[in-house]
């Protein structure tokens, strides 16, 4: 019913309209005005949000009403939301999936406002994180196993559900993480999509410190790997098409950079890597990286690559390579990722922009010059 894009909602012009309309209220003859009156009061509940109504289409103000709590759920007051690949690629519709109007934000870091009378773990008043998914069925054998993520029921924040371009966002208890002494609500969001994606590939794949791992692409989720991945000791490379990010890959935690996009460079890798992740979207020489790859190495793609893998089968006959990808992680591993991020004091290198200033966000992540995350504060 409250359904309206709106002019920028500010409490105080709301408040005095509502004074306003109560003023020399007379209760004869005035129905519309009571609706009106109840439309004012109602906003007080309403979240403020940013949509887009199209594909491609620009951010705008909405409000949606987001009804009675569930007895599972949390309410989060948004405080941060980091700017994900994926809320561009929904906003365009690239993956067929998106429902308008689409309130994009995965990456929320915020503090509990409301708790269902079910949820025992998380307080009112408590610094939490959302990430990609908003809800799983629980019972499901992967959701039994702890891996949430790989659920097929799984709800996504950002697919048929509001997410966190917004004032506030709710979400099923199990996939609110709390952050834990040591992360600060300003560098939290991008770890909860960006972050346990790259980190999640090290735990599901036992990567060892003496292994040597190439990371394709030095942007949100690429930088993020750099930090983990010298903390978790092993030996670093860069792949990265900018050469302006060559020295920051560097400081970031790469041993060494290589073009990612050069054949040359390439070949002279062959049979180096543990295991290459590549967070990039595009295509690039596949059969050129299996062929980095030592025997029992792999391919990992947790970027989300549309056109189909052209991959020579012998390399992976003959020396047991794989080729997997995977979706972010479990509130388990969430968890854990937080606490390493905690202790070896790993955060993303963000870029600040208000919420009003979501659609200059957007153009900056769409130029690719974002340095490396963009991050929406309140
Ligand atoms: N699997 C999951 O669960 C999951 C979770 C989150 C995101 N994703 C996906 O992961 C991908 C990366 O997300 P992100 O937020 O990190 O994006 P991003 O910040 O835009 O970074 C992507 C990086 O890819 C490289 N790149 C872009 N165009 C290129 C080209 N033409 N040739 C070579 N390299 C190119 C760039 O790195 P260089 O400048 O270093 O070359 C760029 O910084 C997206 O597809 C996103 O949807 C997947
Ligand atoms: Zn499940
Ligand atoms: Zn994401």
């Amino acid at each position: 019913m409250f359904k309206h894009e709106i002019a920028p909602f500010t409490k105080g012009a709301a408040k005095s309209t509502t004074i306003g309309l109560l003023a020399g209220f007379s209760w004869k003859n005035n129905s519309n005005k009571i609706a009106e009156l109840f439309y004012e009061l109602g906003k007080y509940k309403m979240v403020k949000a940013y949509a887009v109504f199209e594909p491609k289409g620009e951010l705008k103000p909405f409000e949606y009403d987001p009804g009675t709590l569930g007895h599972n759920e949390v309410e989060i007051d948004v405080h941060y939301c980091g700017i994900c690949h994926s809320d561009l690629s929904m906003i365009n519709n690239e993956w067929g999936i998106s429902n308008y109007p689409l309130v994009p934000g995965h990456e929320v870091a915020g503090i509990v406002s409301q708790v269902g009378e079910n949820v025992s773990h998380l307080k009112k008043g408590q610094k939490v994180g959302l990430g990609w998914h908003a809800g799983y069925c629980e019972h499901c054998s992967p959701c039994q196993s702890g891996d949430h993520n790989l659920c097929g029921d799984a709800r996504s924040t950002i697919v048929g559900h509001h997410g966190g371009f917004a004032d506030r966002v709710r979400a099923d208890a199990t996939s609110v993480v709390p952050l834990p002494e040591g992360i600060d609500m300003a560098d939290a969001g991008p770890l909860f999509c960006g972050g346990i994606t790259v980190f999640n590939p090290l735990v599901q794949f036992n990567i060892q410190p003496t292994d040597t791992v190439g990371v394709i692409g030095i942007g949100g989720l690429g930088h993020m790997a750099l930090q983990f991945l010298n903390a978790w000791g092993c030996k670093v490379t860069a792949f990265t098409s900018s050469t302006s990010k060559q020295d920051e890959a560097l400081k970031m935690g790469a041993h060494n950079t290589i073009n990612s996009r050069d054949p040359d460079a390439l070949a002279q890798t062959v049979g180096r890597f543990d295991l290459i992740l590549s967070t990039v979207n595009v295509k690039l020489d596949w059969n050129a990286y299996l062929s980095t790859l030592k025997p029992k190495g792999r391919l990992h793609f947790v970027g989300a690559t549309l056109e189909p893998l052209d991959l020579q089968v012998f390399p992976m006959i003959m020396g047991q390579r794989s080729i997997s990808g995977s979706p972010v992680g479990s509130p388990a591993n969430i968890a854990r990722m937080l606490e390493f991020a905690a202790h070896h004091k790993i955060k993303p290198i963000v870029e600040e922009y208000p919420f009003e200033q979501v659609n200059e966000a957007i153009q900056h992540l769409k130029s690719g010059k974002a340095r490396y995350r963009i991050v929406l504060k309140k």
